[in-house]
């Protein structure tokens, strides 16, 4: 298949990316680099020998976009492109909307126009805001609890209406748990601005000497251990789910909506723990008091994905911990890195 990737040179996307053309399919990138690094290209050629071509172009350009998408005469499109900052949602929703709900409908105008009917969708766990109860199916109800998640909740609509219609002939739409990890290489990984939000991340900045310690946000949750448990899925897992997905809703010309998680609830003193056994490092915590908007505990049922297109996360917390650190420690110049 020929596949146009938005968002293609940011995390998620350049790891699915790598596993797309280990598969033997023809990527084509295209970003606008507002998160994301100018050489991840030539890394990903480094990485599987092969080229990807790259546009560089914001998905609000519909005319440029469905120009791409005929001249490289594009199959399907998965679409990572979007903002992803809870906190700076609720600070700029209109950005949001702009970026997220305008940019979905012109990429759709886009592949409307040059006959493309296939689309994978990155969407989020955060559509089920605070569940009743976990693991989470994927026919619970949706919560909107900020302006990030209504922003996926509205593109999910979007796609699941167009497939109604048949202005679509195949979606996924993926809900995400918590992605995490890198690709074993190190040559591709996440690179968060500024001040990691998310737990991972900091913590790889607190092994590496970045920061002082981890504020470990509330240890009196209703959780085993009192702190919060989440679904961790490695990188390498989810980008081979998007693989498996495309080619199950291009074969059969279908539309679904499916978790991707492992199944798994591991909380943050867990994690911690798991960290220091795969990577040797200690981490410093402190308990600080609950994030705003957390919810105590939330894990995935994965069972549909596996039904429907025979994917099951492989890798382990340990393995998630082991090259998140790989990682992050290149980045940051330490070279004795034995894990
Ligand atoms: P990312 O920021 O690393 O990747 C997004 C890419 O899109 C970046 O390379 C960025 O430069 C590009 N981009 C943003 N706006 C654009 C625009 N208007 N035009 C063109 N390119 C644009 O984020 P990621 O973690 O790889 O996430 C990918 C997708 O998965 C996003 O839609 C995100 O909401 C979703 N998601 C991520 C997570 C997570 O924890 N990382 C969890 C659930 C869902
Ligand atoms: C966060 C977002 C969610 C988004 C997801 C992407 C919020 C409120 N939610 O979810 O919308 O889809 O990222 O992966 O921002 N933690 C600490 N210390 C830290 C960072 C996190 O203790 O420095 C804890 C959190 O309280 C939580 C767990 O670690 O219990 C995971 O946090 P995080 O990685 O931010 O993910 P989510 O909270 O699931």
């Amino acid at each position: 298949m020929r596949v146009l990737l938005t968002g293609g040179t940011g995390y998620i996307g350049s790891h699915t990316a790598a596993a797309l053309a280990a598969r033997g399919h023809h990527i084509v990138l295209l970003d606008n680099f507002s998160n994301s690094e100018r050489d991840v290209p030539a890394r990903l050629q480094a990485l599987t020998g092969q080229s990807f071509p790259l546009i560089e172009a914001d998905i609000r350009d519909t005319e440029t976009l469905t120009r791409a998408l005929r001249d490289h005469e594009i199959d399907a499109v998965i679409h990572f492109a979007a903002l992803k900052a809870v906190g700076e949602s609720e600070a700029d929703p209109l950005l949001y909307y702009e970026m997220n709900i305008l940019g979905t409908i012109r990429l759709l105008q886009a592949m409307q126009a040059a006959n493309v009917a296939h689309i994978v969708f990155s969407s989020s766990a955060t559509v089920y805001g605070q569940p009743d109860s976990s693991p989470i199916l994927e026919d619970f109800p949706t919560r909107v609890e900020n302006i990030y998640g209504r922003t996926k909740l509205v593109m999910e609509d979007l796609i699941r209406d167009l497939a109604r219609t048949n202005k679509l002939s195949g979606a996924a739409n993926l809900r995400y748990f918590n992605p995490v990890g890198a690709h074993p290489s190190a040559l591709i990984g996440e690179t968060p601005r500024g001040v990691p939000n998310n737990l991972m991340p900091y913590l790889t900045q607190v092994a590496t000497g970045e920061r002082p310690h981890l504020n470990i946000f509330g240890n009196d949750y209703n959780t085993p251990d009192g702190t919060g448990v989440r679904d961790y899925i490695h990188v390498m897992d989810l980008a081979e789910a998007h693989a498996l997905a495309l080619e199950h809703i291009f074969a059969n010309n279908v539309s679904i909506t499916v978790n991707l998680g492992t199944g798994e609830g591991t909380s943050v003193l867990q994690l911690v723990r798991a960290f220091a056994r795969a990577t040797g490092r200690e981490i410093k915590t402190l308990i600080a008091p609950r994030r705003p908007g957390d919810v105590a505990s939330y894990y995935a049922n994965p069972a549909l994905a596996e039904k429907l297109f025979g994917w099951k996360a492989k890798l382990s917390v340990l393995d998630m911990c082991r090259d998140s650190w790989r990682w992050q420690a290149k980045r940051a110049g330490i070279n004795d890195v034995q894990v």
